[in-house]
């Protein structure tokens, strides 16, 4: 990674930084005790809701629940990433970064790429200039004119032309000083075969640069302007471009799909101008490849965990096709996903130009989710028969299971019972087992997964104690030891917080100890810890580090006895009810009668505790 930022600079510019003054620039706060608050600029209110602490150096918004850090109001305010936003910061505030120290590989693998970039920075000026100001462009403007597009797109995507002929391009980098080789690294000649020498590869096209997130020009895609082919021709695999890692447009939406929380994919060049020129800016394309794992993980860097994914696809066979797979790619990741199936013979291009971007709007509006749509795949593969009903079940539980969101879920579960005309309780039964499955994973990792498995789902009684746990870490931290030495952590069954009760021991370790004396003061490692956890988290951090509570060591330590009595408890019952079981059905009547007792002893103390818990609060 050229391009890190160290982290002692980065702890430097927080340090350096100051949340108050940075928000200040785009909210008007009012001091209101030992806070600031103001109007939420991510959402609409009229009532300032949108509190900014400068002794925990976050934020957070008690009517939408956004919260974070300096860093994360930056990335969300403006659309930085946080490389950019960490440099903003070092310039306001002075902070110097160091060139990386790299070794002479790396200095000249860095060189070999950006001797790339430049090349096909200059390549892309040329093949502009021939679109805009050449007589042999003066066609490919005329087609691109034709076709929809505007010059302020033809302008924004930088599309160029590139004239009839073997070695325009060849010429004009040869007169720019850049020697064939190092042209035929980036793809746009090709060695001849018969002969010694080089041709240009794309020839009498029109071109369309594809820029990394970053917005250099790293590959070019070409395409005729008749009926000749390839009608599309791509540039090959360098040690800049990679398809399946690329993603058309990319360096156009990234803002508008973290803003939205949202991203359109679709398949083509045209598709994807013809819907960012008609405002839907947070579109990118995949380019004569399926959707992979990769642009998953690239675009949820975006839009977030929760973000919505709309596939848009041709209505033809191999459109279905491609959905379908993409859906697998999806797996775990996010199935927020929709897909778009447009009209018999329709592009999103064609779409729109024959019907309006109204009516796409429409349609994406009424666009199947991910499940609804393999749903109806299966129903139409297997049929409705009882056995075609078996299989149409048994192929929807992964993407099902996949759904992290219970009601959601559920919700599903009961579309899929209602279409099928059988009882949801099956389902939700077929359900259950298929997630109790042990999992590669969790085989193997000690007793705890496998009680873990057979858990039952918390009820919110005991989400609310993982809660104050977690907030009780936040505020009173010089408790963070004992929650570490006693692994109260593993106890958790709420996986989001045990998540962020393992960042706060992390970065207590780091900075806590010694910045947070006993006395509590100094709050701002706080802010470390946001950093320390994906994006989805941070607002459920910081809604937990602003919760009203006052601690004392007495309280904390009995919390943190109630909760672990409370859990030993629940896993003791567990071993106890499969004892009980067994004893059933082995006829043992006088081990089930010490089990039977014992059952019930557990039930008076577990009431006992309860009683305690509550004479406490
Ligand atoms: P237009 O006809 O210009 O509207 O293109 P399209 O995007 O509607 O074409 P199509 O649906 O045929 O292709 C979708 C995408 O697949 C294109 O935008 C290209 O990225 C890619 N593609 C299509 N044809 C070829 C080809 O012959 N070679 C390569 N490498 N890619 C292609
Ligand atoms: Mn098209």
């Amino acid at each position: 990674m050229v391009n890190r930022i160290p982290e002692d600079k980065i702890a430097e510019i927080k340090n350096s930084a100051d949340i108050v003054e940075i928000i200040s620039d785009a909210v008007q706060l009012k001091k209101a005790g030992r806070n600031y608050l103001g109007l939420c600029p991510f959402h609409n209110e009229k009532t300032p809701s949108f509190s900014v602490s400068p002794d925990k150096q976050i934020f957070h918004c008690f009517g939408c629940g956004v919260g974070g850090n300096v860093f994360t109001f930056l990335m969300k305010q403006e659309g930085f990433s946080f490389p950019e936003a960490a440099r903003m910061l070092a310039g306001r505030y002075g902070v110097v970064i160091p060139p990386p120290q790299l070794s002479p590989e790396q200095h000249q693998q860095l060189k070999f790429r950006e001797d790339l970039l430049n090349v096909n920075r200059e390549a892309m000026q040329y093949f502009r200039h021939a679109l805009m100001n050449s007589r042999a462009g003066q066609g490919a403007l005329q087609y691109l004119l034709k076709r929809g597009l505007t010059e302020a797109a033809i302008d924004q995507f930088n599309l160029g032309y590139t004239p009839d002929g073997w070695d325009n391009l060849l010429i004009f980098m040869k007169k720019k000083g850049v020697a064939a080789t190092l042209v035929e690294k980036s793809g746009l000649v090709v060695p001849r075969k018969s002969r010694s020498g080089y041709y240009d590869r794309f020839r009498n096209r029109i071109i369309f640069p594809i820029f990394a997130q970053s917005g250099q020009v790293i590959g070019f895609g070409g395409r005729v302007m008749d009926d000749g082919l390839p009608k599309y021709l791509n540039s090959p695999e360098t040690p800049l471009y990679h398809k399946s890692r690329s993603l058309y447009g990319l360096h156009n939406a990234r803002n508008q799909c973290r803003l939205r929380e949202s991203v359109f994919i679709v398949e083509g060049y045209f598709d994807l101008i013809a819907l960012h020129q008609n405002g839907v800016t947070n579109a990118v394309a995949t380019l004569g490849t399926a959707l992979t794992v990769e642009h998953v993980k690239l675009l949820r860097g975006y839009i977030g965990q929760n973000g919505k994914v709309m596939l848009v696809y041709d209505s033809d066979e191999a459109g279905i096709k491609a959905a379908q797979r993409s859906i697998a790619v999806f797996d775990n990741a996010f199935v927020n996903a929709q897909i778009l199936v447009l009209p018999e013979g329709h592009d999103p291009d064609s779409f729109i130009q024959s019907n309006g971007i109204d009516e796409f709007h429409a349609a994406a509006a009424k666009a199947s989710s991910a499940i609804e749509f393999l749903l109806e795949s299966a129903i139409a593969q297997y049929g409705l028969s009882i056995d075609g009903k078996l299989r149409v079940i048994s192929e929807l539980l992964k993407p099902l299971a996949a759904v992290n969101d219970g009601v959601a879920r559920s919700l599903h579960a009961k579309l899929i019972a209602e279409r099928l005309n059988i009882d949801e309780e099956a389902i939700v039964e077929k359900l259950n087992q298929y997630l109790k499955r042990p999992r590669p994973s969790e085989r193997g990792s000690g007793q705890l997964a496998a009680d873990k498995l057979i858990a039952n789902r918390p009820g919110a009684g005991s989400i609310r104690m993982e809660r104050r746990l977690i907030t009780m870490m936040l505020q009173f931290p010089e408790i963070n030891p004992e929650i570490e030495a006693q692994g109260v952590l593993d106890y958790f069954e709420n996986q989001e917080l045990q998540t962020i009760g393992m960042a706060i021991l992390r970065c207590f370790d780091q900075t806590g100890r010694e910045s947070s004396p006993a006395s509590g003061k100094d709050q701002s490692w706080i802010s470390t810890v946001v950093d320390a956890v994906e994006t989805e988290l941070q607002s459920q951090l910081t809604h937990l580090a602003n919760t009203d509570d006052s601690w004392s060591l007495d309280g904390s330590r009995k919390l943190i006895a109630q909760f672990l009595s409370g859990r030993q408890n629940i896993r003791s019952s567990q071993t106890l009810e499969t004892q009980i079981r067994a004893a059933e059905q082995n006829n043992d009547e006088r081990l089930l009668e010490k089990l039977l007792i014992e059952k019930y002893k557990l039930a008076v103390r577990k009431s006992r505790q309860n009683a305690a818990m509550q004479e406490d609060n």
